[in-house]
């Protein structure tokens, strides 16, 4: 069964086309990437999935639902790119707050559990506006995260993280059954976060497949980034 549907899905900007003719699918449980130059669209998209923005023309589906509905709201987590906490709030604040939010049964206890998994004590009385950006982006991540949801969009999740946090936090969304959609313009981060990679260029699909078919299409011992960097460069 398909999870994310997209199919033919137009968006413009004024005279830009931010996405133009863009199909592809996700089936449930299905770890992908989508990556893509800066500009390629993978913001867009995620923001047309999020229900935030409609897409001019063409169909979008979440298990079968339309984007932005209380029913997919329930399932969704979206990381956007900006921070997600309310910054006058301390860290465990934001987390119990959002844990209230989403009907947990004890958001304490839900935000205790999130302190240690995202490795936040040290700035759990800390209000959210006086993180540096990564230690927010963490707090970010968990808040989006901390209703176990069923499908996952992740709009460059890494930004931001110093490489132990990056490790932790690449364990963690390992360590879930979700689908996942994760946009990122490093092939490093989309072989070690998913298995299957949506390639984008202006709006569209370029290239489709597992990663490991991505990397028989290099020479022998061309690392699969230079492979990425020429399928990108040929795209006319
Ligand atoms: N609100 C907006 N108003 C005008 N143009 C926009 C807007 N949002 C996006 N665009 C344009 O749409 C195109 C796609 O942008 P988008 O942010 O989706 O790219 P991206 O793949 O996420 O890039 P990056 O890697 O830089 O994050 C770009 O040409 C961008 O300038
Ligand atoms: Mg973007």
């Amino acid at each position: 069964m398909e999870c994310i549907t997209l199919t033919n899905v137009v968006k413009r900007f004024g005279i830009t086309y931010a996405l133009n003719g863009l199909t592809f699918s996700i089936p449930c449980g299905g770890r992908y990437s989508l990556l893509g130059p800066n500009g390629a669209g993978k913001s867009t998209t995620m923001k047309i999935l999020a229900g935030l923005i409609r897409q001019d023309n063409g169909e979008v589906l979440i298990s079968g639902m339309k984007p932005g509905t209380k029913e997919v709201k329930k399932i969704l987590a979206y990381l956007p790119e900006d921070p997600v906490p309310y910054r006058i709030l301390t860290v465990r604040e934001n987390l119990e707050y959002f844990a209230s939010l989403r009907g947990i049964p004890d958001p304490r206890r839900k935000a205790e559990d999130m302190i240690d998994l995202f490795g936040l004590r040290e700035f759990e009385r800390t209000q959210a506006g006086k993180l540096s950006r990564g230690n927010q982006q963490k707090l970010s991540l968990a808040l989006v995260l901390l209703h176990d949801p069923e499908i996952v969009l992740l709009d460059e999740p890494l930004n931001y993280l110093d490489i132990p946090t990056q490790e932790r936090i690449i364990n963690i969304l390992k360590g879930m059954n979700s689908t996942f959609l994760v946009s990122t313009h490093i092939m490093s981060i989309a072989s070690r976060l998913t298995d299957h990679v949506i390639m984008i260029s202006r709006g569209r699909v370029i290239w489709a497949g597992s990663i490991s078919d991505l990397r028989a299409l290099g020479h022998e011992d061309e690392p699969i980034e230079s492979v990425v960097s020429r399928m990108m460069s040929n795209d006319g």
